[in-house]
Order: C-alpha cells, then sequence, then structure tokens
C-alpha cells in the first residue's frame, strides 16, 4: 500500500526512524519488500534522477506497481531523492509519487525558500508531501559534489525560520554526514548538539538525515578482497541511529550500503564461479543478501516490527 511519508511519520516520530532505501532495478526492488516484510517494517522507497533516468521513469513505476502486487502486506511511501524543481513537478504531477524532496540547498537562503516554497504550494495542492534540505552534507551523489571545505551543517535558527516560511513538511539537515563511502575521518560522528538544537525550536517536527550509510569494514574487506578498490571508506555508526530518532530524526537515507552488498555478491560469484555467465545466479544471491541487509538495518533504525501499528493508523 503506498502511503504519504507524512502518515509514517506522525507514527515513528520520537520513537524510530523510517529507513529510506534507493532503487534502481528488478534485484533491488525484490529485495527491499522482502527484506522490509521479512522484518515486519514501513519503509521509503527513494528514487533519484540518475535512477529515473537509468532505464526509463515508465519502467520504474510498473516495477514498484507490481511489488505493491506481489508483496500485498508492504506499507511504504514513494519518494523522489534530491529532485531539481522541474523533476519535481513531473513527480507531483504523474499521481504516482506521495512525496518529493526538492533539494535547492546549493542556492542561497532565501533563493532556497523561494524555490522550496513553490514547490511545496504546488504538491500540496495535488496531497504530495515535500521534503526539503538547508545546510551542505559534503560527499559525492550522483550528479551533485560537494567538497569537504564547503559543507555546513544546518544552523538551528535558520532551520526553523525556513520551515516557517516554506511549509515543508520535512527537512534534511547536515548534521555531521556526507553521502557516498568516504564519509568520516579519524573519530568524526554525528552532531547531536546541533539536531537538538534543531528540534528544541522545531518540536514534533520531522527531521531526515541524509548519507546514513554505515559502510561497515568487513563489507569494504570482502569487496577489496574480491578485487574490489575501496579505500579508506567509513560510515555512520548505526548504533547512534536511535539516539537521533529521539531528538526528531524520522526518516534515515540508506543507499551506499546497498551497492556495498551488490558489489560484494557479484565480485564473490565471479572470482569463486568463473565460468558463471548466467545472470539470474548472482542475481538470486543478491536479491536474498539485500533482503538480509534491509532487515538488519531496520533492527538498528527501529522500524522492525512496525507494520501492524502503522497499518492501524493508515487505515483509521
Ligand atoms: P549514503 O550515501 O550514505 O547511503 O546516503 C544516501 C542518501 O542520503 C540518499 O539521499
Amino acid at each position: 500500500m503506498i502511503v504519504t511519508t507524512k502518515k509514517l511519520f506522525k507514527a515513528a516520530y520520537g520513537k524510530y526512524a523510517i529507513g529510506a532505501y534507493n532503487i534502481n532495478n528488478l534485484e533491488q526492488t525484490m529485495g527491499l519488500f522482502q527484506g522490509n516484510l521479512d522484518s515486519q517494517a514501513p519503509f521509503i522507497l527513494q528514487i533519484s534522477e540518475g535512477s529515473r533516468s537509468y532505464t526509463d521513469k515508465a519502467m520504474l513505476e510498473g516495477l514498484i506497481r507490481s511489488a505493491d502486487e506481489v508483496f500485498p502486506q508492504s506499507i511504504f511511501a514513494v519518494h523522489l531523492d534530491h529532485g531539481d524543481e522541474e523533476t519535481c513537478y513531473d513527480c507531483i504531477n504523474s499521481g504516482f509519487y506521495s512525496s518529493v524532496m526538492i533539494d535547492a540547498s546549493m542556492f542561497d537562503f532565501d533563493e532556497n525558500i523561494a524555490i522550496t516554497k513553490r514547490v511545496v504550494e504546488a504538491a500540496h495542492a495535488k496531497g504530495v508531501v515535500v521534503e526539503a534540505e538547508l545546510g551542505k552534507l559534503g560527499g559525492v551523489e550522483e550528479h551533485i559534489t560537494v567538497d569537504e571545505a564547503d559543507a555546513k551543517l544546518t544552523d538551528p535558527d535558520e532551520a526553523k525560520e525556513f520551515v516557517e516560511r516554506t511549509g515543508c513538511d520535512s527537512l534534511a539537515v547536515a548534521i555531521g554526514t556526507s553521502h557516498g563511502a568516504f564519509k568520516f575521518t579519524g573519530s568524526q560522528g554525528l552532531h547531536f548538539n546541533v539536531i537538538a538544537e534543531i528540534q528544541k525550536r522545531l518540536p514534533g517536527f520531522p527531521l531526515v538525515m541524509h548519507g546514513s550509510s554505515s559502510v561497515p569494514q568487513d563489507e569494504v574487506e570482502r569487496v577489496n578482497a574480491a578485487g574490489g578498490n575501496l579505500k579508506g571508506a567509513k560510515g555512520v555508526d548505526a548504533s547512534q541511529f536511535n539516539r537521533a530518532s529521539t531528538l526528531g530524526v524520522t526518516k534515515v537515507n540508506i543507499d551506499t550500503d546497498g551497492r556495498l552488498v551488490w558489489t560484494r555478491v557479484h565480485r564473490e560469484l565471479f572470482l569463486e564461479q568463473p565460468e558463471v555467465f548466467d545472470l539470474r545466479k548472482p542475481g538470486k544471491i543478491f536479491m536474498a543478501e539485500y533482503a538480509k541487509f534491509i532487515a538488519e538495518k531496520n533492527g538498528y533504525l527501529g522500524s522492525a516490527g512496525q507494520l501492524e501499528n502503522v497499518r492501524q493508523l493508515v487505515t483509521e
């Protein structure tokens, strides 16, 4: 069942966070739905601009509608990840997306507000909810690259003004994470003081944490042992999700870790079985491993086991 993120956030706020996972293809979609069902978790399915053009946006929509039929117990939101203004309008008008993210964080404060406000007005007129972004995360995400020197934590006072002036439904905040596999050097981690200050000014308002992959070291080692070359990668300690969710972080974005699962499965299989050329062999293993990965993440997020509670709330 496709629902809005607003309904999911209402159920989760202050108690746990909803996992927001990016998908690009059939195997990821199957693993995603299976993993959420196995762990009895509601979830947010994210589609990036890169994913929409990887095959065709219509192909993705068909895939997700079919998954909804194959897994009729699922409860999820369909969300555009990091959209520009034009892509947001396309998704809002499609009648398929229940949520969009307008990312105008590369513009100055007033310009970000003006663009976000226009998208909010168009979205709310069609019952679609809007995530916006304030502050700058470092790292690389598809078409967006932000140097660490340009990364900027969200200012709590600005966050309050931004939400009031735009009317957005949730806010992605820069609180020490970055996109991609190379996040932290040394012992850098989440800035809980900043999250707490934002929550103080915006009590009850859902915050979103991007760049939340953990980049597990054993996964990186397995990828490298099978011919990969991922150096110095380190991510967010998943045991910190809990504390973040009590401070209002209600949506946690995870993409890189899933890509690592894909890379490990395919590298290991082709190294160990060089005679294989049946694409379904790694595909089958990946779907099962991805489902396991999703269920584990939901355990850390606290969304595991919440499916029936959420069903009651959304069907009331
Ligand atoms: P990761 O690169 O840490 O997985 O973050 C993904 C993300 O924030 C998508 O918007």
